[in-house]
Order: C-alpha cells, then sequence, then structure tokens
C-alpha cells in the first residue's frame, strides 16, 4: 500500500505503528522488541517494581523436564499490551486474566489496569515466581482496577485451570511440543467454557508456534497482525458440552 493511502486508511497514528511494528535493525531484530526494554524500565520506575530486562532459563534452577521447551524470561511491551485489550470484546468482570508463563509478573500488573474479576499468573521458575510475589508487594498503581493478582509456580502443562470464562495470555512462553501438551490440557478444561479468548504475543518468536496455535481445533482467530494475534475458544463440533 502506498503512502499516502497507508495515511487515508488508518491515519498519522497508525501508519506511524506498522512502520515501528515493521521496523528492524542490522541483526533483524524488530524495533518493538529493541523498544520493550526501556518501556518497561519506565514501567517500572513508576510503579516500582523490577520487571524489565531479558533472564535465559538456563541461568535459572528449574527441575520441570519442560525447562528444554522453555523460552528465556522477557516481560511484555506496555504498549502492544495495552493495544491488545483494546480488542477484547468483553465485560472484564466476568473474565479471569491468566497469564501462561508469567516471568516476574509484567503482564499480571498490566492487565490490572481492567477490572477483570482476578488476575493469575503461573510461571514454573522459583526464582522469577519469587520475583513476582516480591513486586506484588512493592507494586503501586493510580489506575489499578483489579486487585486480586495470583502468581502460582507451577508447571504450564499441568496446571489445573480455575472456571472460566478467561483471558488466556500466551507471550511466546514456550515451543511446539509444550503448546501441545498445554493445548490439551486447556481443552481438557475448556469444555463448557466457550467465550473464553486466548491472545498469542510475540508469536514469531519461536518457529512453528503461529502455525501450530492456528490449527488448534477449539480456537478462531479474531485479530492478527505482525507481532501478536488473538482467538477466540469455541465449541468443539462432537465434543461434550
Ligand atoms: C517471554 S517470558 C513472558 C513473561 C510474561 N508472560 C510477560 O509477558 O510479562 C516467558 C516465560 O514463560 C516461562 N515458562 C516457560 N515455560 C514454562 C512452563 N512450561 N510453565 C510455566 N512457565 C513457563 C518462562 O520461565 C518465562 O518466564
Amino acid at each position: 500500500m502506498s503512502l499516502s493511502n497507508s495515511l487515508r486508511v488508518r491515519g498519522v497514528g497508525g501508519t506511524l505503528q506498522l512502520a515501528w511494528r515493521r521496523f528492524r535493525d542490522k541483526d533483524g531484530t524488530p524495533a518493538y522488541i529493541l523498544s520493550r526494554t526501556l518501556d518497561l524500565e519506565r514501567f517500572d520506575r513508576e510503579h516500582h517494581v523490577e520487571t524489565a530486562g531479558l533472564i535465559e532459563l538456563d541461568e535459572l534452577e528449574i527441575s520441570s523436564p519442560s525447562k528444554k521447551h522453555g523460552v528465556r524470561y522477557g516481560g511484555a511491551s506496555p504498549w502492544i499490551f495495552k493495544d491488545l485489550m483494546a480488542r477484547l470484546p468483553i465485560d472484564h468482570s466476568k473474565y479471569t486474566f491468566i497469564d501462561i508463563g508469567s516471568g516476574k509478573g509484567a503482564a499480571l500488573f498490566q492487565a490490572s489496569d481492567y477490572p477483570f474479576r482476578e488476575i493469575i499468573g503461573v510461571e514454573f521458575s522459583l526464582q522469577l515466581h519469587q520475583a513476582a510475589l516480591r513486586n506484588l508487594r512493592s507494586f503501586r498503581s493510580n489506575t489499578q482496577r483489579c486487585t486480586k493478582i495470583t502468581p502460582i509456580c507451577e508447571d504450564a502443562s499441568a496446571y489445573e485451570y480455575p472456571p472460566g470464562p478467561w483471558v488466556l495470555f500466551f507471550n511466546s512462553p514456550f515451543d511446539v511440543p509444550l503448546w501441545k501438551l498445554t493445548a490439551d490440557n486447556i481443552a481438557r478444561c475448556a469444555e463448557g467454557h466457550p467465550g473464553s479468548y486466548l491472545i498469542h504475543m510475540n508469536r514469531g518468536f519461536v518457529p512453528g508456534t503461529p502455525e501450530f496455535v492456528e490449527s488448534i481445533p477449539f480456537l478462531r482467530r479474531i485479530y492478527c497482525d505482525d507481532v501478536s494475534a488473538i482467538f477466540e475458544c469455541i465449541p468443539v463440533p462432537g465434543a461434550p458440552a
């Protein structure tokens, strides 16, 4: 699309946002990944938490056999998170937000700006879970609308989901084999919970995962861009209601 057409269709803000999403440095790293640390450092200063920075899983003691499938810790970019939240057509008070692979809690604190019924984080590294608990104690916000935030230390593939509906948040936590186990686990718990949503952020980060998530039978895609996709959970034909 030409620049003038893009300005007409998307406006100045939308065109700049798209340019930013597409821009990459000389090594091919997208600009939104480069800006994440700066954005999170500002978020941390404003909210009295420590969620910025990257931590490789090899630097952490994790006993779970899922470790080899996991992705390093890196918190959600606040502006991308906000953009995705604005696309959810929901009454937040009826939904539980669940971050699968919640790390130090960056997405949990960002989600607390919305009046969710409850916010839960599932993280398999004890050290990151403990960092999330420390952050929860120091977290300050003038815009917080959900105060029921519960970080849990557990492997995603074994997590027992609470009653739905949910907004399930996945910021690229693991590779396809673990996605398969997690999808089976969700399917087992998800019967009877159509109306839930699943967000896949930084979806291109782990090869094969965008295609796998697209193929999950109980998901129907309602939004997609270069960075993220949103799906709604639908009943699977033939599955018990
Ligand atoms: C890219 S970080 C995302 C952090 C957080 N969701 C956010 O957006 O702020 C991925 C996280 O998933 C966690 N993780 C990876 N595999 C996991 C598993 N099997 N069960 C639970 N957590 C896992 C990692 O330890 C890491 O903290």
